[in-house]
């Protein structure tokens, strides 16, 4: 069998001093997409976090391709504990590094630099796959794809963030995220709070990226949307998988959520 695109064994993590989610074993196979689907406030972006190294993991690993990103030492030497670990103790998991390997995550929520312009947001992403194609050609491709994918994009490129409507960020989130060129694609609730016309928009540009093939990790709340993405779904709730689920067996939104909580709600 293939080294699978991701793996993630025993992982736990949370907010010092708070644990959010615990022993996370999870698999995503090459060209794969799987999706998450949970109740609020139980661990999912923050999982996501650490997947990327924004936040630092507990215990276990993060695997992609192979190769473990997170550094397997959990401390530095006691001599050091009068200082400040922030400082002194270098990262088990750096979010350079998750990138520069092809691992993009689209955050959950607007985390889009207010005053920079949509042109400089996007001038930044490429530089993160810098070190895996040096063609320009490659970049200029990836450029023009983008750009029939968000049309709107092109219109408002010398608009500042600031300025720009919930989707339109979004559409600049996920753009940004497109062109770091990645092998896999984290989007945590891509379409939260958007209106009906913008979210149907951006559905449609989220299908077009899977089907050109872009592996996703993808976290909604629309069943319907996620089984038309994904190969396999996860509930999580309560900070770990409770149940795994091949498309073919996702059932309606009420029976998922009598999975969850018991009973229909
Ligand atoms: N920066 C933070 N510092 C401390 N606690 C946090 C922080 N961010 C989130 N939390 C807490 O961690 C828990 C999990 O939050 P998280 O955002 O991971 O959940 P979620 O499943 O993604 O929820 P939602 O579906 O609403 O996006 C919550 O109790 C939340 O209050
Ligand atoms: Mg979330």
């Amino acid at each position: 069998m293939s080294t699978p695109l991701l793996e993630l064994r025993g992982l736990s993590g949370g907010y010092q001093p708070i644990q959010i989610f615990q022993n996370v074993d999870l698999t995503v196979e090459q060209g794969a997409s799987i999706g998450f689907f949970g109740p609020n406030g139980h661990g999912k972006t923050t999982l996501m976090k650490t997947i990327s190294g924004v936040l630092e993991p507990w215990r276990g690993d993060v695997i992609f391709e192979g190769q473990r990103l997170n550094r397997a030492k959990a401390r530095g030497s006691r001599r050091w504990r009068n200082f400040n670990y922030d400082v002194v103790t270098p990262r088990r998991m750096d979010p350079k590094t998750v990138a520069r390997a092809g691992l993009i995550h689209v955050p959950q929520g607007n985390l889009l630099f207010p005053e920079m312009t949509v042109e400089e947001t996007l001038s930044i992403a490429p530089l993160v796959a810098a070190e895996r194609h040096q063609s320009s050609a490659h970049e200029s491709a990836l450029h023009e794809k983008v750009g029939a994918l968000f049309p709107r994009l092109q219109e408002r490129r010398n608009h500042k963030n600031r300025f720009l409507s919930g989707g339109e960020r979004q559409m600049v989130s996920i753009a940004a995220g497109l062109l770091a060129d990645p092998k896999l694609l984290i989007l945590d609730e891509p379409t939260l709070g958007l209106s009906p016309k913008l979210r149907l928009e951006l559905c449609e540009a989220i299908k077009t990226i899977r089907a050109a093939g872009v592996p996703l990790i993808v976290i909604d709340q629309d069943i319907g949307f996620l089984t038309e993405l994904i190969d396999v779904l996860y509930l999580f709730d309560h900070g770990s998988i409770s149940r795994r689920l091949e498309r073919a067996e996702i059932p309606s939104h009420d029976q998922l959520m009598a999975m969850l909580f018991g009973e229909a709600v």
